[in-house]
């Protein structure tokens, strides 16, 4: 079966995605049987497209790397109508993140679902502010929500859960959610100063399209708001959890830290306590032989504390263009399993 993918959103994480899906169509096809075509693309800046034989998305990557609007297969739709009207059998939800509305992104997505097609999103809005609803709805339409990529990129944290600890019971969860920060905090130690590094962090496209919802701390508590409520079906609310971003640590506290042994690393966590799940963002210092102190740069790492396999850790990437195209790869992948 071919899979007709729309993309809403065309920015870092929608190029990312184009780019492996160019990259990798044979070997996708041969090891998975997985083929494809994007034939929908809608994106406030460059436009909406559609060519239900397949887009040239050779021709919309260069497009839009020039800052130019698309050329080609124009359509004057609004993104409902693209997403409705479009022969699509999945959409790909990587428009900004927005964690006080969700929108536009939850419209997108509750469009979707309603239109009987798969969503698969590295949006944490939808998934913070509303997963319970958009999970029925997909069950009621038969197709699925995918969110992987709204934890951590790329690395399996949220199918990680799901597949291969079900059975466990996981009582916390505990580690590093911002690749942007512990970049920050990592280049910080060695010398550069806030701004410069933030600049940088934008560049290397690990900050969110507001960067303010990394250093507060925000993006760090919309993924412990997904983990909370997806891995332990806590049922809170986003605004429930204490947070507590690195815009108030200096250089001079970061070398404070060090000259005592210590690194200061933004840490998430949600635990299971026995008044109900509890879960904070906020700045620590740990000790340097401590396993996370090791952590730099854009990488993450959660330790989940399961009751039969004891403290599982995973590290890997935490954010950047390849890292979060692959967790919309590896979702999509997943419901062509499932599929076939
Ligand atoms: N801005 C986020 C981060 C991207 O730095 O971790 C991935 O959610």
């Amino acid at each position: 079966m071919k899979h007709r993918i729309g993309i809403l959103g065309f920015g870092t994480v929608g190029q990312g995605l184009t780019e492996i899906l160019l990259k990798k169509k044979e070997f996708l096809s041969k090891k998975y049987g997985f083929t494809y075509s994007i034939v929908a693309v809608a994106d406030f800046k460059f436009g909406n497209v559609y060519n239900p034989k397949g887009l040239d998305m050779e021709r919309l990557l260069k497009e839009a790397r020039a800052g130019k609007k698309f050329s080609k297969d124009i359509v004057d739709w609004d993104n409902e109508k693209m997403i409705k009207k479009t022969d699509t059998s999945v959409w790909c939800e990587l428009t900004y993140t927005d964690l006080q509305t969700g929108g536009p992104a939850i419209n997108h997505v509750r469009t979707a679902l309603k239109s009987d097609k798969h969503v698969v999103t590295s949006n944490k809005g939808p998934a913070a502010l509303f997963y319970p609803e958009m999970k029925k709805l997909a069950d009621k339409h038969n197709v699925r929500f995918m969110i992987e990529g709204t934890v951590v990129a790329g690395t399996p944290i949220i199918n990680l859960a799901d597949g291969p600890l079900a059975g466990c019971t996981i009582t916390k969860i505990r580690g590093i959610l911002n690749g942007t920060t512990n970049y920050m905090l990592s280049e910080m130690e060695k010398g550069m100063g806030y701004n410069e590094v933030l600049k940088i962090a934008q560049e290397k496209g690990y900050a969110e399209a507001d960067p303010t919802g990394d250093v507060e701390g925000y993006d760090a508590r919309g993924k412990v708001t997904i983990l909370a409520n997806i891995v332990m079906g806590a049922g809170i609310k986003i605004n429930e959890v204490p947070c507590e971003g690195i815009t108030k640590i200096t250089s001079s506290d970061i070398e404070k830290a060090k000259k005592n042994g210590k690194r200061w690393k933004l840490i998430g966590s949600v635990e299971m306590t026995d008044h109900g799940v509890k879960a904070s963002v906020k700045p620590e210092m740990i000790e340097m032989n401590h396993p996370l102190a090791g952590v730099m740069g854009a990488t993450n790492a959660l330790t989940f504390s399961t009751d039969l396999l004891g403290d599982v850790t995973i590290v890997g990437p935490g954010a950047g263009k390849i890292e979060t195209g692959f967790s919309i790869l590896t979702d999509l992948i997943k419901i062509h399993r499932e599929s076939c």
